[in-house]
């Protein structure tokens, strides 16, 4: 398969996708990578050409990257994710909205372009979190105790764009964080960036029926197949934080190969190519599968 991969400058060096694109081209895979946002990309030819069968999106929120993508789904080429999927979870904001609408778990969310607005909320939903609508890697992400603690007007890290503002929802201070690979669940506990008093600790745990039925459910809200999505067990079960489209993956066993393999299946049904292309485990030698050429 010829595949194209758009790769931001923070992911340059990173396992998922390097490692990522390196099994898929020892498998004999053609991948061709765009660096958006820190090299010159021809746009119109790349996208016309139309040479790849599928386009895969590692950025930043907020980067170039997604336009990119969507550039590429507008003219009918496959993408993984879907690209419109991608758009849904990017923006918190939105994925919250729809995340309530369709009756997942989600903290009641209020959005401000200035921090201060906040300090109209009832007393009673502090302390309230507070982060960027477009974050990501915990970036700007504050618990805040109550009004007067907001953060100041002009502050670097609440500065520009649209902020959301949720009801910290009480929890031991460990997320949940559950990966989703073409169908497959995963979950791992990870240290919130809230309770820095928690040890650092992280390792793969078991999933409990309602966890994997939320993430499941996850994917078919927002129609992700390679996803995260951060849970926090709270006083009435697990809540739905933020969902993640291409995640690090951190501690799926074999997730480079499981990652790679999902890659081509997707890109493959997407390509309304038949179902033959097998599920994980993938074949001993997996086989070099061509759609509409190399
Ligand atoms: N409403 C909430 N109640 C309790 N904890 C929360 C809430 N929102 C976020 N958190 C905590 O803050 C963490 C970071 O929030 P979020 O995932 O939205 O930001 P992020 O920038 O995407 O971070 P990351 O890339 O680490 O996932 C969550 O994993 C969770 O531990
Ligand atoms: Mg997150």
């Amino acid at each position: 398969m010829r595949l194209c991969f758009l790769v931001e400058e923070q992911y340059r060096h990173d396992g998922m996708p390097v490692d990522v694109i390196r099994q898929l081209t020892a498998w004999g895979h053609r991948v061709d990578v765009l660096r958006p946002g820190s090299s010159l990309i021809a746009l119109s030819e790349t996208v016309r050409a139309g040479d790849h069968d599928a386009w895969v999106l590692k950025t930043v929120s907020g980067g170039p990257g997604l336009t990119l993508l969507e550039a590429a789904s507008a003219v009918g080429l496959t993408t993984v994710n879907d690209a419109r999927s991608i758009r849904g979870v990017r923006d918190k904001a939105l994925a919250a909205v729809v995340g309530e609408a369709r009756g997942l778990p989600v903290p009641v969310t209020y959005a401000a372009a200035r921090a201060e607005e906040f300090a109209e909320l009832p007393e009673s939903l502090y302390p309230l979190v507070v982060k960027p609508a477009d974050g990501s890697s915990g970036r700007a992400v504050r618990l805040v105790e109550s009004p007067d603690r907001l953060p100041a007007p002009g502050d670097a890290d609440t500065a520009s764009g649209m902020l959301i503002a949720q009801p910290y929802v009480p929890n031991s201070g460990v997320d949940l964080k559950v990966y989703c690979v073409d169908g497959d669940l995963y979950a791992t506990e990870r240290r919130s960036p809230l309770h820095p008093e928690q040890p650092a600790r992280e390792r793969h745990v078991p999933l409990t029926p309602e966890v994997a039925r939320i993430a499941t459910e996850v994917g078919a809200v927002f129609g992700l197949d390679l996803y995260g999505v951060d849970v926090v067990l709270g006083p009435d079960g697990p809540v739905v934080v933020d969902v993640n489209d291409f995640p690090s993956f951190r501690r799926v066993p074999d997730a480079v190969a499981r990652v790679a393999w999902a890659i081509l299946r997707l890109a493959h049904a997407g390509g309304q190519q038949p179902g033959e292309f097998p599920a994980w485990p993938a074949p001993p030698a997996p086989p070099v599968l061509a759609v509409g050429g190399a």
